[in-house]
């Protein structure tokens, strides 16, 4: 009996070990792909990942994330991870239950490091949670994602992008409030499950409100408009020129893909032009509307730069060899109160009067794709 159940241990030490050999050897190829038997598989907090998901959150709210974010975070992070490497991308197309589905079957195939570019702030938590459970850190791409165990934010300071917006009003108001004979001002603000909608909408009453409360301008109109959707954006101006008589000074928008259809609204009115109407992204279509002279600003976020950070990272991440030195110490509070490390670059205003001098002179738009149909010599870029 002895013998035998000798024999039946020592079989079942082979049996673990060529189990164990099997096991390591598939956690090797994949990167950290999940064991068969359940249970946290090691994603190994990204150290030596060779396979990293990225997950945008739409492309009709704004041209930036196919235009931009898409092809420069591809290129970058398949440099960063050389040959043997692989980088998934999916965009969720506005639903956050798609965006989950895509960041499950990335962890499916083994991605050990996830890049999320987030449909919905809150609901993105989940993606955090499941990656959590597999060892693969996530770096929340340009929005904030209100979950404590992130790994990283990497954005712009977004709270000053609406500063700018905001100040832009406060500094150029008194023309448009004078033209007009009246002191109105719409404000068509992003998406609310958007966190950095919430910010932009922060930095520009830092800006407005003190100019509401003195009587200066009058708010008589104020959306969060849900998924950023641009033809909504239209209708709300629709409605808010109706509701004011066409009496309307100043059209805060919060990007340029919304403006665009804010100033398809003024156009039907004929008050394009006349009305101080902002934006953010520095898309052509933006560009252009400034050109034109029916879009007063918008705000440039150098997304080359916001990609550069997001891969910078993920290299840190590989190395295992910590990002203090990238992220200087900078941290950005989620909702619960934990600090999240973050590298935030800085956005800048753009008019009229230097679009040559930023957007084009840094090859973000060119020249050729934001002049149709502008006199030649506008504002020194056509
Ligand atoms: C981004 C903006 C963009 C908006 C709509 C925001 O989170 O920061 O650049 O215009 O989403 O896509």
């Amino acid at each position: 009996m002895k013998l035998f159940g000798q024999r039946h241990q020592g079989l079942a030490v082979i049996v673990s070990l060529v189990l164990l050999t099997f096991v390591m050897a598939a956690c090797g190829a994949g990167g950290g792909a999940p064991p068969s038997g359940g249970g946290p598989a090691n994603g190994n907090n990204g150290k030596g990942c060779t396979q990293v998901g990225i997950l945008l959150p739409e492309s009709a709210s704004s041209d930036r994330w196919e235009a931009k974010d898409h092809p420069l975070l591809v290129q970058g992070i398949t440099a960063a991870l050389g040959s043997g490497g692989h980088v998934d991308y999916n965009n969720a197309q506005g639903s956050s239950d798609t965006q989950l589905s895509q960041a499950e079957a990335d962890l499916t195939k083994g991605d050990c490091i996830l890049v999320v570019g987030a449909h919905d702030s809150a609901a993105a938590a989940s993606i955090v949670a499941k990656a959590k459970a597999q060892n693969v850190p996530v770096i929340a791409y340009d929005r904030l994602i209100q979950s404590k165990d992130l790994a990283y934010y990497v954005s712009f300071d977004n709270v000053m992008v609406g500063a700018l917006q905001g100040g832009y009003v406060a500094s150029h108001y008194q023309t448009f409030v004078t033209a007009n004979g009246n002191k109105n001002v719409i404000m068509i603000n992003g998406s609310d499950t958007d966190n950095n909608a919430k910010l932009f909408y922060q930095g520009a009453l830092s800006a407005l409100q003190p100019l509401y409360t003195a009587g200066t301008l009058k708010k008589v109109y104020d959306k969060f408009t849900p998924n950023w959707d641009n033809a909504t954006a239209q209708t709300e101006m629709e409605a808010a020129l109706t509701a004011n008589g066409n009496h309307v000074a100043i059209a805060y928008v919060a990007n340029d893909g919304m403006a665009n259809s804010v100033i398809a609204a003024l156009k039907a009115q004929k008050l394009n032009g006349k009305v101080l109407v902002t934006g953010q992204d520095a898309t052509v279509a933006g560009i252009h509307n400034i050109l034109a002279g029916d879009q007063s600003m918008t705000v440039y976020k150098a997304i080359p730069k916001e990609a550069q950070g997001t891969v910078d990272l993920i290299k840190a991440i590989i190395a295992g060899s910590g990002a203090a030195t990238l992220t200087n110490g900078a941290t950005t509070m989620t909702s619960d109160g934990t600090a999240i490390p973050s590298v935030l670059e800085t956005p800048v205003a753009v008019d009229k009067t230097n679009i040559a001098t930023t957007v084009i002179a840094d090859g973000y738009v060119k020249a050729s794709d934001v002049c149709t149909g502008i006199p030649a010599g506008t504002d020194g870029v056509c």
